[in-house]
């Protein structure tokens, strides 16, 4: 459990500082102590009211503060945590850590410290794959300190690239793994995720609208809870969580062999908004336009992973997720689809267009299972991944 530890949470100055008030919220609901400390440019993005209101403590801002010293001096604030985690972490702040500078509170008490460090560094993609910030990272690892991310993607800047701070999700996966702890800890657990894309000829394919949303902030909660996770994801416009086994597929077909190899698990949730149908004779070269009209697709049925899951005689997890996508009669269709896949939950959601959840940030879900319906309220995919994998750890604890 990370119920009583303490963190020592250092928050540099980048747009990504505002992910990390999201992060105190977290780690404060699983009772960790968080005892933030603000850098000067961080205060230029989080206000140390708001810091101190969700961390519930006064926060630490200036090296020479005389009331702060008189109360418990830097060297001591640098050794009051279990961890001390920095996020997120500028490139100058990597910069002073790597040369070992002590000129504000947070290099100071960087360098005072001898405690375990874990950073989440965020900055511009081109900052980050500059030479100087490498070779920091490069000192970092060899010193010992401990990377979560920083992640691919779109970033505030306007760019796309390696830079953008893990989600406050990974963090605490990264957190949680540190303390090798939580209620999930020994459990192996699968999740599949994304789309899958099922080939016409060499450059095209047939897809659907899945972003891979939801499977991946799945991956993220369960492995927050201590999980060991194997993620296997179809091609997701979302990246894959940190801290998880991630197996990349394409195809239906590639994703169950991925999953007959991942197993055997403890539970297995299939989010993945896998193809029911592949092109029977994909063709391995171009097709090209021809007088004789349209091409003429022929399509075969993919396997059904999750029933096939479900069905398994020696290898069913003991506990078994499926999904229904649905646009209508929601909670008829869903226990139909419960019922003839054999698993053992149903998470069944309304993606009419009209809801705009699939692709969009957050899910309305029922959740059936052989008690019945369960309606939980519209909320981020991240809660929703969060409530799920409570439940998963609750269900499990009590096989
Ligand atoms: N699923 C799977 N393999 C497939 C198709 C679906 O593992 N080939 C899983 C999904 O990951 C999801 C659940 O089955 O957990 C529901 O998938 P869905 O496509 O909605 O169900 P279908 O059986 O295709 O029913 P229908 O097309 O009638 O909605």
């Amino acid at each position: 459990m990370l119920t009583g530890k303490h963190i020592l949470l250092i928050i540099g100055g980048g747009i990504a500082a505002f992910k990390t008030l999201d992060l105190i919220r977290r780690l404060r609901e699983r009772g960790v102590t968080v005892t933030p400390v603000l850098t000067k440019a961080a205060e230029e993005f989080v206000t140390p009211l708001s810091v101190s209101a969700l961390a519930g403590t006064k926060v630490y801002r200036d090296l020479f503060d005389l009331t702060d010293e008189a109360e418990m001096g830097h060297i001591q604030l640098s050794r009051v945590a279990d961890l001390v985690v920095v996020a997120p972490a500028t490139a100058d702040l990597m910069a002073k850590m790597a040369q070992g500078h002590a000129n504000d509170l947070a290099s100071t008490l960087l360098l005072a410290t001898d405690t375990p460090v874990l950073i989440a560094p965020a900055m511009n993609v081109r900052m980050w794959e500059h030479a100087a910030t490498q070779r920091n990272a490069e000192v970092l690892r060899k010193d010992g300190i401990r990377f979560v991310g920083p992640e691919s993607g779109d970033m505030a800047c306007g760019e796309f690239g390696p830079g953008r701070m893990s989600e406050p999700m990974d963090i605490l996966g990264a957190i949680s793994g540190f303390f090798d702890d939580g209620p999930l800890k020994g459990r192996r657990i699968l999740v599949t995720s994304g789309p899958t894309h099922e080939p016409i000829d060499p450059v095209r394919y047939i897809a659907n609208r899945s972003s891979g949303a939801q499977g991946s902030a799945i991956a993220s909660a369960l492995s927050a809870l201590g999980a060991e996770v194997v993620f296997v994801t179809g091609p997701a416009d979302v990246p894959p969580p940190d801290g998880v086994e991630i197996i990349k597929v394409e195809t239906a077909l590639q994703m169950l062999e991925a999953v007959h190899a991942a197993l055997p698990v403890d539970a297995g949730v299939f989010a993945a908004a896998v193809a029911d149908w592949r092109v029977a004779s994909a063709s391995d070269r171009k097709l090209k336009k021809t007088k004789d009209g349209v091409p003429d697709l022929r399509f075969a049925e993919n396997p059904d992973i999750l029933r096939e899951v479900s069905q398994m005689a020696q290898t069913r997890p003991s506990l078994v997720v499926g999904f229904a996508a649905e646009t209508d009669d929601v909670v008829a269709n869903a226990t139909a689809k419960r019922n003839r896949k054999g698993c053992d939950w149903i998470v069944a959601n309304d993606v009419s267009p009209a809801t705009g959840i699939m692709g969009g940030p957050e899910n309305a879900v029922i959740v059936i299972d052989d008690a019945g319906s369960e309606t939980w309220p519209r909320m981020s995919k991240d809660q929703v991944a969060e409530k799920l994998a409570n439940r998963i750890s609750e269900h499990l604890a009590g096989l």
